[in-house]
């Protein structure tokens, strides 16, 4: 018996790296899951894989409308809504702010918090009732960039930051009915895309930086996760009758991940660099 039997799971950004290991975890734990992205291409391959224990929905974040629809499937297809998990995400590919351009750093601030922290806020607006119903949570995707500098740029770093400061109002509004949490895991090679108002919406994070080597050197316990590796922290904070208590908390399970020096030690797409 798993831990997350008949839970009914809303996944955001569900179509690959992070998000995808979540809902294969959660449904070996019992779960059924309407999985949200933006790509359809990626929720029709899921969908194949995973058959009915599987709702896909087709959408970005960032529209309120979109989220409704993602928590009105779960609600009639499962009857109800235990866990709502934002991780839809974007990274700056660690640009830095004298190296991007002034009008890039504009569009790209708000393209990146549209879907790092609004998408979260939406989310949350969107499941909020359904969870009150079903004495639920939410659990939002953070990073080692919630706690640490240098493992992004400002814009990505500052909205991490900011989803710690979404968990901890909404914990607080939310209380006593809805738990809201987050994990912050570490860096892994994903499919990870960057805003494409910086340009860099076509290059996945494990194709622009040795991500595998860079977390094996430089992280204390020498190992380079992978996605799966950190689902056990939103199962855990998922269930119940596991986590009665825990709320407003943030899980850091980075392995305290602070890169050194990481526009030297990763490398940064010329995009980001001043024309
Ligand atoms: N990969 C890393 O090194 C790393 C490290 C720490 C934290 N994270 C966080 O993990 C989370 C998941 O990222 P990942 O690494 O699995 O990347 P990923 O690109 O493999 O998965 C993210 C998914 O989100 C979807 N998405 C992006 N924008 C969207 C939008 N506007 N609306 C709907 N869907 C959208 C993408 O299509 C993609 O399928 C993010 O919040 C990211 O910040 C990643």
């Amino acid at each position: 018996m798993g831990w997350l039997e008949g839970y009914s799971v809303v996944v955001t950004g569900a179509g690959s790296g992070l998000g995808l290991a979540i809902v294969e975890r959660f449904i070996t734990e019992g779960a059924r899951v309407v999985a949200f992205d933006r790509s359809e291409e990626k929720l029709k391959t899921l969908k194949v894989r995973l058959g009915s224990d599987v709702e896909i929905v087709v959408g970005d974040v960032r529209s309120s409308r979109d989220n409704a629809e993602a928590v009105r499937v779960a609600v009639t297809t499962f009857g109800k809504l235990d866990t709502f998990i934002g991780n839809a995400g974007l990274w700056d590919f660690g640009g830095s702010l004298p190296d991007t351009d002034a009008e890039k750093l504009d569009s790209g601030f708000d393209e990146l918090f549209g879907v790092n922290v609004k998408g979260y806020l939406l989310g949350a607006k969107a499941a909020h009732p359904a969870l009150r119903a079903s004495g639920g949570s939410i659990i939002f995707t953070l990073s080692n960039a919630a706690f640490y500098p240098g493992g992004g740029g400002p814009l990505y770093v500052a909205s991490k930051h900011a989803g710690v400061g979404l968990v901890k109002q909404l914990a607080y509004e939310l209380a006593p009915d809805v738990r809201v949490n987050a994990v912050a895991p570490g860096g892994m090679n994903t499919d990870l895309r960057g805003p494409a108002s910086l340009g860099l919406a076509d290059t996945p994070i494990g194709e622009a930086v040795p991500i595998d080597d860079f977390m094996e050197q430089s992280l204390c316990l020498h190992y380079a996760a992978k996605a799966e590796d950190y689902t056990g922290s939103f199962v855990l904070l998922a269930a119940k009758d596991q986590s009665r208590t825990v709320t407003g908390a943030v899980f850091d399970v980075s392995s305290l991940g602070v890169p050194a020096r990481p526009t030297e030690s990763l490398g940064i797409p010329s995009a980001l660099a001043k024309d």
